[in-house]
């Protein structure tokens, strides 16, 4: 039997309750936006696209808003926010001074190093995090005298930022510890029951994975805080700055929740299997008892070409799913698979653990947290 017989093609369509959102239907990009203005100067939750994932946002000087993002979320107090910034007019000829106008409400000290970052990659899918200044809630840095900060490139976001004119404290748009969602349909399945909550519908997320986070707020290198969409060697041949890795003090490291061994989860069990070893995997999920459910194999695609599939009975046990073995491809589309997998009734999910490499590395973070956390009555849920 040829492979491609065995190809799940993923319906690219969901099918999700009818959006009860009016301002998605007809209304132009200027009059969503200030309908979005409104709901923040209310003190009230939206959700707004980004280029990396969908966001939950609020006023950031509304201390009674961003409380309202912990509780619909489920997120713990101490674990603080990301305040997405406007970028200055792309034709301003005083960059610099614009982006210091900016920061200066949020960051009370601008390392010149951050300076060079955000003069290369903002805005875009990189957070820095700064010593804050006095008048920046603490509900909002979770009680940290460090505060995080990002400009995001998805015009939608930077049209709503320009016309709020304040900063909006957003994280991602999913449940406490859940998979990130990188559509406006994504967002509404995830708050199914919040029917008034206000989606700006800015299509599929560019980036399909949450930012790369860098500490700028003590002496010495960035540090990185969580791997994401920009790696460091992207860093380094555009900026030569090194960025330090590795363990981090514990006692005096900030929280960071992506730090959570398990996060980003389905609740299907999701196990990784060793990349180039797809075929004892492959036997190994025939042997599963699959009490009627079904194996979801996920594959390079590569491997479509030199491959032996297992025949009759056996080939209704398994869909086989394909993925580019490259990692921005791969991470665009992670999170709509993992959702669409999860919602597909398997009995488990089998991923191919990335290769090794830098490139890879935002990815297998966040499928290592995926794994530990899967599963419906797995121990290592979220209050881990
Ligand atoms: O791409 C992104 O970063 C998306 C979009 C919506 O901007 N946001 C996002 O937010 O991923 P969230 O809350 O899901 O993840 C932000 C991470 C959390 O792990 C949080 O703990 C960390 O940033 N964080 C926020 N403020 C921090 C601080 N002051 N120090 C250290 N980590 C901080
Ligand atoms: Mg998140």
């Amino acid at each position: 039997m040829r492979l491609e017989q065995h190809v799940l093609l993923l319906p690219m369509i969901w099918v999700f309750p009818p959006n009860p959102n009016k301002f998605e239907t007809h209304l132009s990009d200027s009059q969503r936006i200030a309908e979005a203005v409104s709901v923040l100067r209310r003190g009230d939750l939206l959700a707004m696209p980004t280029e990396t994932v969908y966001g939950l946002g609020a006023d950031a000087s509304n201390a009674i808003a961003v409380e309202k993002i912990y509780q619909l979320k489920g997120r713990p107090a101490n674990h603080p926010l990301i305040v997405h910034l406007q970028a200055p007019p792309a034709d301003s000829k005083q960059k610099e001074e614009d982006w210091l106008a900016i920061l200066s409400p949020w960051a009370r000290h601008i390392p010149e190093s951050a300076l060079v970052l955000i003069q290369h990659f903002w805005p875009g899918p990189l957070t820095l995090v700064f010593q804050k200044s006095k008048s920046v809630l603490d509900c909002v840095t979770g009680g940290q005298d460090t505060v995080a900060l990002r400009s995001p490139s998805h015009p939608l976001a930077q049209g709503l930022l320009k016309a709020f004119g304040g900063g909006i404290a957003a994280p991602s748009a999913n449940r406490f510890g859940r998979i990130s969602p990188t559509s406006a349909a994504h967002v509404r399945a995830e708050f199914i029951d919040c029917n008034d909550l206000l989606i700006l519908d800015g299509g599929d997320c560019q980036f399909g994975i949450e930012s790369t986070i860098l500490d700028v707020s003590t002496e010495g290198a960035p540090r990185l805080l969580r791997p994401g969409s920009i790696t460091l060697q992207q860093i380094k041949e555009r900026t030569g700055i090194d960025v330090v890795t590795g363990a981090q003090d514990i006692v005096s490291s900030p929280r960071v929740s992506g730090s959570l061994k398990a996060h980003y989860a389905p609740q299907t069990p999701l196990y990784l299997y060793s990349g180039d070893q797809w075929t004892a995997q492959l036997q190994k999920c025939l042997q599963e008892d699959l009490l009627g459910k079904k194996v979801a194999l996920v594959l390079w695609d590569q491997e479509q070409l030199n491959t032996a599939l297992p025949q009759d009975d056996d080939a209704n046990k398994i869909d086989y799913i394909f993925v580019p073995q490259e990692p921005f491809q791969f991470a665009q589309g992670l999170y709509r698979l993992l959702r669409d997998l999860d919602q597909s009734n398997y009995q488990s999910i089998y991923m191919p653990t990335p290769p090794a490499g830098e490139d890879w590395d935002a990815v297998r973070d966040r499928l290592q947290r995926a794994s530990f956390g899967s599963g419906p009555s797995s121990s290592n849920h979220i209050s881990s």
